[in-house]
């Protein structure tokens, strides 16, 4: 395998952009909106330059990698590839209609992915023709940094399908981890709730987001506390996460806290707004 379309060109999209065509796969890049491809292109180019200023690759590999990154807003541009990465917005509607156009655009041996952070990877194959090649890749935010892709095997996923991507991954050079369908997989289901607890703290006025976040760090060793967090990964994310758990399970623990909603409905999403629990200048 080596063409990938990657669909959504977001925070984890063109992070997930960046991996693949590193390690020499060509990319074509999809959003439906021309300045996030734009932006997309821009991250990806900032990120090449602070990792040669590292000393991690030449220039020529730089500009190699981004060479191998074609864009577009078509989803029609992507026919002839091996493998999908969707990471378009968390909405299951949204994910539904993009995978039910990918299935009959795409031949059958082209593998579906999603990456999700916890929409059920059985209930997007279902939109497909054939679940069999459909699975969840959950790469983790800053993905060229991250060792994790968590592999979401659905209940038709077949070994095949499974096999393909953990490949892809350690081709990657990352470490996948395999685990069943179910809402917010693993990564998720353990990492809300506390992201949920720490904004209610807030809420609640226990304690200051500096505080909470000091207490996870120094007390746990957290190496980002969880408001920080909660702004990398994107407060729309958090809660889109946390609603599709509370219908999941059906269960009122992982109802979303007010504040998140408030933040999210006044435009405060973290790092990717500017302001969300702290405030970024750059
Ligand atoms: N942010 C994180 O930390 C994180 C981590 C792991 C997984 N995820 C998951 O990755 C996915 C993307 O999240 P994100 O944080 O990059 O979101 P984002 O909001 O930064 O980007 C989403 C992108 O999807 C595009 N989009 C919307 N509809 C589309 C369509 N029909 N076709 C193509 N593109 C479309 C938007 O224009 C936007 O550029 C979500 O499923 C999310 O749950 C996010």
């Amino acid at each position: 395998m080596s063409k990938v379309a990657v669909v959504g060109a977001g925070t984890m999209g063109n992070g997930i952009a960046h991996v693949f065509a590193q390690h020499g796969w060509d990319v074509t890049l999809v959003d439906v909106e021309l300045e996030a491809l734009e932006r997309g292109l821009k991250t990806i180019s900032t990120n090449i330059e602070r990792l040669v200023k590292k000393g991690a690759g030449s220039r020529e590999q730089g500009a190699a990698t981004l060479a191998r990154i074609a864009t577009s807003t078509k989803l029609d541009s992507a026919n002839d590839v091996d493998l999908v990465v969707e990471a378009a917005i968390e909405n299951p509607k949204i994910k539904f209609e993009i995978f039910a156009a990918l299935c009959r655009l795409l031949p059958p041996q082209t593998i579906l992915a999603s990456n999700t952070s916890s929409i059920s990877i059985t209930e997007l194959a279902r939109h497909t023709d054939n679940p069999a090649r459909v699975i969840g890749m959950h790469f983790m935010n800053p993905v060229p940094l991250m060792p994790l892709v968590e592999v979401v095997r659905g209940r038709l996923t077949n070994d095949e399908t499974v096999r393909r991507v953990v490949e892809v991954v350690e081709e990657l050079k990352k470490t996948p981890v395999i685990v069943n369908d179910s809402p917010g997989f693993v990564s998720n289901r353990v990492l809300m709730p506390m992201i949920n607890e720490a904004i209610l703290c807030v809420q609640e006025g226990i304690a200051t987001a500096e505080a909470v976040d000091q207490v996870m760090t120094l007390g746990m060793k957290h190496p980002l506390g969880p408001l920080a967090l909660a702004d990398l990964i994107g407060l729309d994310v958090c809660l889109a996460i946390l609603e599709v758990m509370v219908e999941g399970f059906g269960d009122p623990k992982y109802r979303p806290a007010r504040l998140l909603k408030e933040m999210v409905a006044s435009g405060r999403l973290g790092r990717k707004s500017g302001v969300g629990f702290y405030v970024y200048r750059d």
